[in-house]
Protein backbone atom coordinates (compact mmCIF):
# COMPACT_ATOMS: atom_id res chain seq x y z
CA UNK A 1 0.00 0.00 0.00
CA UNK A 2 1.48 3.38 -0.94
CA UNK A 3 0.78 6.86 0.73
CA UNK A 4 -1.83 7.62 -1.78
CA UNK A 5 -3.63 4.29 -0.93
CA UNK A 6 -3.44 5.04 2.55
CA UNK A 7 -4.66 8.66 2.21
CA UNK A 8 -7.67 6.91 0.51
CA UNK A 9 -8.39 4.39 2.67
CA UNK A 10 -8.75 6.90 5.61
CA UNK A 11 -10.98 8.99 4.09
CA UNK A 12 -12.92 5.88 2.76
CA UNK A 13 -13.06 4.40 6.66
CA UNK A 14 -14.00 8.10 7.76
CA UNK A 15 -16.83 8.69 5.46
CA UNK A 16 -18.51 5.17 5.92
CA UNK A 17 -18.60 5.40 9.50
CA UNK A 18 -21.11 8.22 9.14
CA UNK A 19 -23.31 5.75 7.48
CA UNK A 20 -23.03 3.38 10.71
CA UNK A 21 -26.56 2.14 12.41
CA UNK A 22 -25.60 2.09 15.51
CA UNK A 23 -28.42 3.49 17.58
CA UNK A 24 -27.99 1.35 20.31
CA UNK A 25 -24.34 1.75 21.43
CA UNK A 26 -24.17 4.90 19.89
CA UNK A 27 -20.36 3.56 18.65
CA UNK A 28 -19.80 4.41 14.99
CA UNK A 29 -17.29 2.18 13.48
CA UNK A 30 -16.15 2.53 9.52
CA UNK A 31 -13.80 0.14 8.33
CA UNK A 32 -11.94 0.15 4.20
CA UNK A 33 -10.26 -2.45 2.93
CA UNK A 34 -7.83 -2.34 -0.44
CA UNK A 35 -8.26 -5.39 -2.32
CA UNK A 36 -5.53 -6.36 -5.01
CA UNK A 37 -8.36 -4.99 -7.73
CA UNK A 38 -7.25 -1.81 -6.61
CA UNK A 39 -10.48 -1.10 -5.09
CA UNK A 40 -11.67 0.25 -1.82
CA UNK A 41 -14.61 -1.89 0.06
CA UNK A 42 -16.32 0.44 2.54
CA UNK A 43 -18.07 -1.19 5.51
CA UNK A 44 -19.77 0.55 9.13
CA UNK A 45 -21.12 -1.38 11.76
CA UNK A 46 -24.90 -2.45 11.48
CA UNK A 47 -26.84 -3.14 15.07
CA UNK A 48 -30.05 -4.51 15.94
CA UNK A 49 -32.46 -4.90 18.39
CA UNK A 50 -31.69 -8.27 19.18
CA UNK A 51 -28.09 -6.79 20.31
CA UNK A 52 -25.85 -9.42 19.92
CA UNK A 53 -26.73 -9.91 16.32
CA UNK A 54 -24.52 -6.38 15.44
CA UNK A 55 -22.28 -6.80 12.78
CA UNK A 56 -18.66 -5.13 12.77
CA UNK A 57 -17.34 -2.49 10.59
CA UNK A 58 -14.50 -5.28 9.48
CA UNK A 59 -17.17 -7.89 8.80
CA UNK A 60 -19.06 -6.30 6.65
CA UNK A 61 -16.18 -4.19 4.46
CA UNK A 62 -14.52 -8.33 4.37
CA UNK A 63 -18.16 -9.42 2.75
CA UNK A 64 -18.51 -7.22 0.75
CA UNK A 65 -14.96 -7.22 -0.65
CA UNK A 66 -15.89 -11.28 -0.97
CA UNK A 67 -18.97 -11.06 -2.42
CA UNK A 68 -17.29 -8.64 -5.24
CA UNK A 69 -14.94 -11.70 -6.48
CA UNK A 70 -11.73 -10.30 -3.96
CA UNK A 71 -10.13 -12.34 -2.07
CA UNK A 72 -6.48 -10.61 -1.46
CA UNK A 73 -6.30 -7.38 0.30
CA UNK A 74 -3.14 -5.37 0.97
CA UNK A 75 -4.68 -2.62 3.54
CA UNK A 76 -7.42 -1.64 6.18
CA UNK A 77 -8.47 1.66 7.57
CA UNK A 78 -10.18 1.16 10.69
CA UNK A 79 -12.30 4.92 11.96
CA UNK A 80 -13.71 5.91 15.36
CA UNK A 81 -13.97 8.19 18.27
CA UNK A 82 -10.87 7.16 19.97
CA UNK A 83 -9.03 4.94 17.50
CA UNK A 84 -10.23 1.84 18.82
CA UNK A 85 -8.15 -1.57 17.66
CA UNK A 86 -10.64 -4.11 15.38
CA UNK A 87 -11.53 -6.71 18.17
CA UNK A 88 -10.70 -10.37 18.22
CA UNK A 89 -13.85 -11.68 15.96
CA UNK A 90 -12.89 -9.39 13.21
CA UNK A 91 -9.33 -10.37 13.75
CA UNK A 92 -9.82 -14.14 12.93
CA UNK A 93 -12.45 -12.93 10.02
CA UNK A 94 -9.30 -10.97 8.47
CA UNK A 95 -6.81 -14.06 9.18
CA UNK A 96 -9.04 -16.21 6.80
CA UNK A 97 -8.07 -13.78 4.00
CA UNK A 98 -4.73 -12.67 4.92
CA UNK A 99 -1.08 -13.86 6.53
CA UNK A 100 -0.48 -10.30 7.24
CA UNK A 101 -1.99 -6.53 6.74
CA UNK A 102 -1.37 -3.21 7.09
CA UNK A 103 -3.84 -1.80 8.72
CA UNK A 104 -4.41 2.05 9.66
CA UNK A 105 -5.99 3.15 12.99
CA UNK A 106 -7.86 6.48 12.52
CA UNK A 107 -9.18 8.25 15.54
CA UNK A 108 -11.92 10.71 14.47
CA UNK A 109 -11.59 12.62 17.78
CA UNK A 110 -8.02 14.01 17.68
CA UNK A 111 -6.39 15.29 15.00
CA UNK A 112 -3.69 12.95 15.54
CA UNK A 113 -1.76 10.88 12.87
CA UNK A 114 -3.15 7.74 12.30
CA UNK A 115 -1.24 4.81 14.04
CA UNK A 116 -0.15 1.47 11.80
CA UNK A 117 -0.20 -2.36 12.77
CA UNK A 118 0.13 -5.22 11.30
CA UNK A 119 -2.64 -8.44 11.49
CA UNK A 120 -0.19 -10.80 12.15
CA UNK A 121 1.62 -8.49 15.11
CA UNK A 122 -2.81 -7.95 16.65
CA UNK A 123 -3.37 -11.88 16.39
CA UNK A 124 -0.42 -14.62 16.79
CA UNK A 125 -1.54 -18.17 16.34
CA UNK A 126 -4.97 -17.48 15.18
CA UNK A 127 -7.26 -20.75 15.44
CA UNK A 128 -6.80 -22.52 12.05
CA UNK A 129 -8.08 -26.08 11.21
CA UNK A 130 -5.33 -28.60 11.13
N1 LIG B 1 -17.52 -2.74 16.46
C1 LIG B 1 -17.00 -2.75 15.20
O1 LIG B 1 -17.66 -2.34 14.24
N2 LIG B 1 -15.75 -3.23 15.03
C2 LIG B 1 -14.95 -3.71 16.03
O2 LIG B 1 -13.84 -4.18 15.77
C3 LIG B 1 -15.41 -3.65 17.41
C4 LIG B 1 -16.80 -3.19 17.63
C5 LIG B 1 -18.89 -2.24 16.66
C6 LIG B 1 -19.87 -3.30 17.03
C7 LIG B 1 -20.93 -2.51 17.75
O3 LIG B 1 -21.86 -2.03 16.78
C8 LIG B 1 -20.19 -1.31 18.33
O4 LIG B 1 -18.92 -1.31 17.71
C9 LIG B 1 -20.01 -1.36 19.82
O5 LIG B 1 -19.47 -2.56 20.22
Amino acid sequence: MNQQQRQQLIKAACDVRQRAYARYSDFQVGAALLAANGKIYSGCNVENASYGLAICAEQVAVSIAVADGQQIFHGLSIASAGGVMPCGACRQVLGEFCEDLSIVIVDTNSGQEPADFGLQQLIPGRFELP
